[in-house]
């Protein structure tokens, strides 16, 4: 029975474990233990339900694949449990307990042919409000096995927030029946996390992002300022370009609003020193490069945006990226653009990070358009998008391709967890 199970937890993971509302949910930073957590939830449920089935529910199936299972395996070993894994069918069965069944979310469709008596949902924020909702109440209606007791059925939710998502949309705006929420911090679960864990973070992260990430709070990610943390005396440098620096070139692709940010790298860190903007098109950029910092011998890169062989007046086609190799600069650029938020936290763990230290430079003298579109672009109040209607987007765009190319901040569970089991 449950009451065996010698289980240690942190304090917010116990209240979340032992639970007894139909859908509780942990909201708590990386690494707090979340989905070891909702592990140990589960296999408590199994324990004292053995005939029922208990479903798991990852955002895809390399989570599930990699990290779920996993964690199911170890925990059933320890316990001494024996168990086996039908991969095919991705079903766990445990001997005298029944069977824990694994689904994915990417095909909330897909989340038909089984019941189950009890659930636990991963990272379910890391999908967009509808999809979400619509995984959820499938989810919710697969899990009607009869107890023997008539005890309930409960689905749980381990997830880190993400802004006023579906957690918090379900959890503490519409605050239903049932709907429990526990918090819990990265610091919570400090002793079981490598000691630079959160120093790591620290330093790659803005304070704003913290909170969520570290803290499990959840804050509005997408309204006012997209860089709030940018100051034009903190982050000014005098700094100019010197002969013959290597030039490292943010750009972004518009018909007559090309835009580029020029950087150079001092002591590992980048400075934006010079901004070429408003141009008509890619030779036009080219040429006005050239002209200005074409000397011989001088190494230029280039970021552009991936936005692929369209050929439209957005994004860089691949005639463009042909034509920027032509003129000898070298190009660097990803299959596909990085997701907008990704590029965006970049950006402002750049300007500012927790530790307090801003480590993008801009000399806003000589980058005046640039200065001013960090400072006012703003998140449109309609989509919860960068807006691109008042013209503070192109040389934001230009040079988030840059700093996220060289200096990406790594978002996806499955890399933070490889760097915790480093
Ligand atoms: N109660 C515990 N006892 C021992 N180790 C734990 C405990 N809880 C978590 N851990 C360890 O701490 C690390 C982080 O836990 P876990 O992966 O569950 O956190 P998470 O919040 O799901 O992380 P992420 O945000 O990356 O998804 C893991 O190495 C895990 O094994
Ligand atoms: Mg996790």
């Amino acid at each position: 029975m449950a009451g065996e199970l010698r289980l240690s937890l942190t304090g917010p993971q116990a209240a979340f474990v032992t639970a007894e509302d139909r859908f509780p949910a942990i909201v708590a930073g990386f690494g707090s233990g979340k989905t070891e957590a909702l592990v140990n939830r589960l296999l408590v449920r199994k324990i004292a339900y053995p005939g029922g089935w208990v479903g798991y529910y990852g955002p895809t199936f390399d989570l599930i694949n990699l990290i779920a299972v996993p964690r199911f395996e170890g925990i059933l070993e320890q316990h001494g449990f024996a168990f086996k894994l039908n991969k095919q069918e991705m079903v766990m069965k445990v001997r005298k307990l029944g069977a824990f069944v694994f689904r994915t979310m990417e095909r909330p469709e897909r989340i038909i042919g089984f019941e189950t008596a009890d659930a636990g949902v991963d990272e379910l924020d890391t999908l967009k409000i509808a999809h979400a909702e619509h995984a959820w109440r499938k989810i919710i209606a697969r899990n009607r096995q009869k107890k023997p007791n008539g005890e309930r059925n409960t689905v749980a939710v381990a997830t880190t927030p993400e802004g006023f998502r579906f957690t918090h949309r379900q959890w503490v705006k519409a605050k239903a029946d049932g709907y429990k929420l526990f918090h819990a911090s990265t610091y919570s679960n400090a002793h079981n996390l490598p000691e630079d864990y959160i120093p790591s973070l620290e330093a790659s992260y803005p304070p704003q992002l913290l909170k969520a990430y570290l803290e499990g709070q959840f804050v509005n990610l997408t309204s006012g300022a997209i860089y709030p943390d940018f100051d034009r005396k903190l982050n000014h440098t005098p700094e100019t370009i010197k002969a013959d620096e290597p030039l490292h070139i943010g750009m972004d692709f518009n018909v007559y609003k090309m835009a580029a940010v020029v950087h150079v790298m001092r002591d590992g860190l980048p400075r934006a020193l010079a901004e070429l903007v408003n141009l008509r098109d890619t030779p036009a950029m080219i040429e006005a490069i050239k002209s200005r910092y074409g000397n011989a011998g001088r190494s230029i890169t280039i970021y552009p945006d991936a936005s692929g062989d369209n050929k439209s007046s957005k994004g860089a086609s691949l005639s463009d990226i042909v034509m920027l190799k032509g003129a000898g600069f070298q190009v660097s650029v990803g299959h596909s653009n990085p997701a907008v938020k990704d590029r965006i936290a970049s950006v402002n763990g750049m300007i500012l990070n927790a530790k307090g230290e801003r480590r993008y430079l801009v000399n806003t003298d000589a980058c005046p358009i640039t200065t001013e579109c960090i400072e006012q672009q703003v998140y449109d109040e309609t989509n919860g998008e960068p807006d691109k209607k008042s013209g503070f987007d192109h040389t934001n765009d230009g040079l988030g391709y840059f700093l996220h190319r060289r200096f990406p901040i790594v978002v996806n569970t499955l890399q933070r967890l490889q760097v915790v089991g480093a």
